[in-house]
């Protein structure tokens, strides 16, 4: 990992993000003491074969959303989400996961050889897991809670969460769940290949439905998932506006024991992605190498405004040189 620095680039791929990240304080009407987000090149592996349907692999033939996103905030009359204080005996789903397909798609599986993959989200977990730890006159609230997300679709949002859920969850003494926050386009069950049902949604529209209803727990032992639940119809955006807030403060009361890592729908195709971002205690914001425009990283980034502790992480970076994987970026600017 390594701190952005505001120096001239001298490659387009650096020139993008350390430009992008050193306007950061112009752009951004930030929080004084807010500081600049890290960036973190990773995730360089060959595309993976999609599970069907094939979503599209390149952002490139992403369509760019006009909607100019408003953060909403939760209202007096917003219905407050109660929860018992401890379900650990109610999660009835269970699901299973085909280890091998998904190692074979290219994610991080425990106890699977090691792969570069591997190697790079073992990297990338270190530094929010440290957040997510720290404790005294560096503890960050809610730093056990991680927004995963991206100016735009197709960036590597669910991936990149996925990947990093998975590698969290192969350290034996650390729980992670992985909440599949993108109601419009949820695809974490369809990745990890397991049956839908209720999920977040449902508990925000519902308030006499109990979160520990939707949560599967899986045959990987320390990793459950929350799924986003049924589509439902325009009210989706509203609702996950106004009790957004209020429900991810339960799941950070409920879940403090571990890590909760949140699949977040694109920064400027949802009000969800900015209301989640003022709730968790870390942004981890996706940028799509060589396809994410400055522009949509500088208004990505005011969205997670909220939050004080954003890194940046360099997808689908590709390697012109052999041997050290990090070379290129590492090699910038030093
Ligand atoms: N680092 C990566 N290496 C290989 N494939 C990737 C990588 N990041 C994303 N992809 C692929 O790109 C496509 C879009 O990624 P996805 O995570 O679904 O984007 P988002 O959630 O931001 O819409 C998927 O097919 C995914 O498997
Ligand atoms: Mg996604």
């Amino acid at each position: 990992m390594k701190m952005s620095e505001e120096k001239p680039s001298e490659t387009p791929r650096a020139s993008l993000l350390e430009r992008a990240a050193g306007r950061l304080d112009q752009a951004v009407p930030a929080k004084p003491a807010a500081p600049r987000p890290t960036v973190t090149p990773a995730a360089a592996a060959p595309a993976p074969a999609p599970r069907a349907p094939a979503p599209a692999a390149s952002a490139a033939a992403a369509p760019a959303p006009q909607v100019q996103p408003q953060p909403q905030f939760a209202t007096p009359e917003t219905p407050v989400v109660h929860l018992p204080a401890d379900d650990s005996n109610r999660i009835s789903r269970r699901g299973v996961i085909d280890l091998a397909e998904l190692r074979d798609l290219g994610y991080v599986v425990p106890d699977a050889p090691a792969t570069a993959t591997a190697e790079e989200f073992r990297i990338v977990k270190r530094q929010l897991l440290i957040n997510a730890m720290a404790r005294g006159e560096n503890e960050i609230r809610n730093g056990n809670l991680i927004l995963v997300c991206s100016a735009q679709p197709n960036e590597g949002k669910t991936f990149c969460a996925t990947n990093l859920a998975l590698s969290i969850a192969s350290e034996r003494d650390l729980t992670v769940l992985l909440v599949d926050a993108d109601f419009a386009k949820p695809e974490i069950l369809s990745t990890l290949g397991l049956e839908g049902g209720k999920g977040l949604i449902d508990v925000i529209a519902d308030p006499t439905l109990d979160l520990s209803d939707c949560l599967i727990r899986t045959n990987i032992e320390n990793l459950s998932v929350l799924p986003a639940g049924r589509q439902h119809n325009l009210t989706t955006e509203l609702l996950a506006s106004e009790r957004m807030g209020d429900m991810v403060e339960e799941i950070a009361k409920r879940y403090s024991d571990r890590i909760v890592i949140f699949d977040s729908p694109p920064a400027l195709a949802s009000s969800a992605a900015s209301v989640l971002a003022m709730h968790v205690g870390q942004v981890m914001f996706v940028v799509e190498a060589e396809n994410t425009r400055e522009t949509e990283l500088r208004d990505g980034l005011s969205m997670m405004n909220g939050c004080e502790h954003v890194q940046i992480l360099l997808n689908k970076v590709r390697y012109a040189g052999v041997g050290r994987r990090f070379g290129t970026y590492y090699g910038y600017g030093s």
